[in-house]
């Protein structure tokens, strides 16, 4: 029997970057039984997209080639496997690709159901496309380790966000703002006003002496510092924290790795935290639900169709994005 045919954005081997994308005709996929079958409506790149493209997670991801890039998904549900439950044909949905297999820069994507979400009418494909490692990091760094709790009931604490005006950064700044903190931001002279629009108390620019050092303009020591930058050295932020204050890393080098480890054996009351993104259903329906009652938004850097992701590819390696990059097919 042959299989219906769809367009889909690949590559066959490590590295080349956004020049070794090859559109191509390959088969729908099949939802296996666990499995919802979506009509792609938009999906946001990551830089883990590249990362991996480069082999810098190798042998693990991918896990094989030639391999469609993209998890975050959003976009409409046509069929859906035999044990199915909660999704039906029709409904509109997010859902979450793992990075092994990847499959989101095509016209029609399986996601298995567990991490599949409704998305209500008032949240557009982009902006739920935008959301899940971007903003479900942001949401673990700062209720899971930085303990801000988003209803406002928690103590007041200090929070740098470093990068604030990038996919995680614009997300932190905006959930950090609904609980009881106040929020220095790190960014680019550029993107100032921005990163103050979505609710940080001070900005300061990184390529600064202020800004390199991480100095709070008001003077505040920081409880925890959710950091979406690289290449900043502990040194850099140790004289900024609070007696117990945590720097989480999301892209923790060796060095950081390193530093974590002899924290934890010196019982050091300030502490390196590197942070893996884990997935939870439950939190990106609650950040769709933000996104729903306008307590939060995603900011689009830029659109492109499935027939330009190669640009967007380029966009996102170039590291200068403001908020989101988005490819619609
Ligand atoms: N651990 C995890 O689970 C996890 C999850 C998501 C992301 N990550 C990692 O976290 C990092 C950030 O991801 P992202 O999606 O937010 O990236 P992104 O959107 O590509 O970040 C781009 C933004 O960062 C700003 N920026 C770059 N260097 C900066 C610096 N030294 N200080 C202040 N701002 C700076 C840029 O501003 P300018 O244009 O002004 O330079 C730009 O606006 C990436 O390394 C990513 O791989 C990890």
């Amino acid at each position: 029997m042959t299989s219906r045919l769809m367009q889909a954005v690949l590559y066959e081997a490590y590295g080349g970057g956004s020049a070794a994308l090859k559109h191509a005709e390959v088969p729908i996929p099949k939802p296996k039984t666990d499995e919802v079958l979506v009509k792609v409506e938009a999906v946001s790149l990551n830089p883990i997209d590249w990362k991996i493209q480069k082999g810098l997670i190798r042998p693990f991801f991918p896990r094989k080639f030639p391999h469609i890039p993209g998890t975050d998904v959003a976009g409409e549900v046509v069929e859906v496997g035999a044990g199915v439950k909660s999704l039906k044909a029709g409904d509109k949905v997010v859902t979450y690709l793992s990075h092994a297999t990847g499959g989101g820069l095509a016209e029609y994507a399986v996601g298995k159901e567990s991490v599949t979400v409704y998305r209500p009418p008032e949240v557009t494909a982009a902006d739920g496309a935008a959301l899940p490692v971007a903003a479900l990091t942001a949401h673990q760094a700062l209720t899971q380790v930085a303990g801000v709790k988003l209803d406002g009931s928690g103590p007041q604490s200090n929070i740098l966000i470093t990068a604030a005006s990038g996919g995680v950064g614009h997300y932190a700044v905006q959930l950090a703002k609904l609980g009881n903190t106040h929020v220095t931001a790190t960014c680019g002279a550029r993107n100032i006003e921005f990163v103050k629009s979505l609710g940080a108390d001070e900005v300061i620019d990184y390529r600064t002496p202020e800004g390199a050092a991480l100095k709070s303009p008001s003077g505040k020591k920081y409880d925890a510092v959710v950091h979406c930058a690289s290449g900043i050295p502990w040194s850099v932020f140790e004289p900024n924290l609070s007696p117990n204050g945590k720097v989480i890393d999301i892209t923790p080098t060796p060095a950081a790795l390193a530093t974590f480890a002899f924290k934890k054996l010196t019982f050091s009351k300030k502490q390196l935290v590197p942070l893996l993104m884990s997935f939870k259903s439950e939190n990106l329906s609650y950040l769709i639900n933000l996104i729903k009652e306008r307590k939060l938004k995603t900011v689009i850097d830029s659109r492109y169709p499935l027939s330009k992701a190669e640009d967007a590819w380029a966009k996102s390696m170039d590291g200068h994005a403001t908020g989101k990059i988005i490819v619609e097919p």
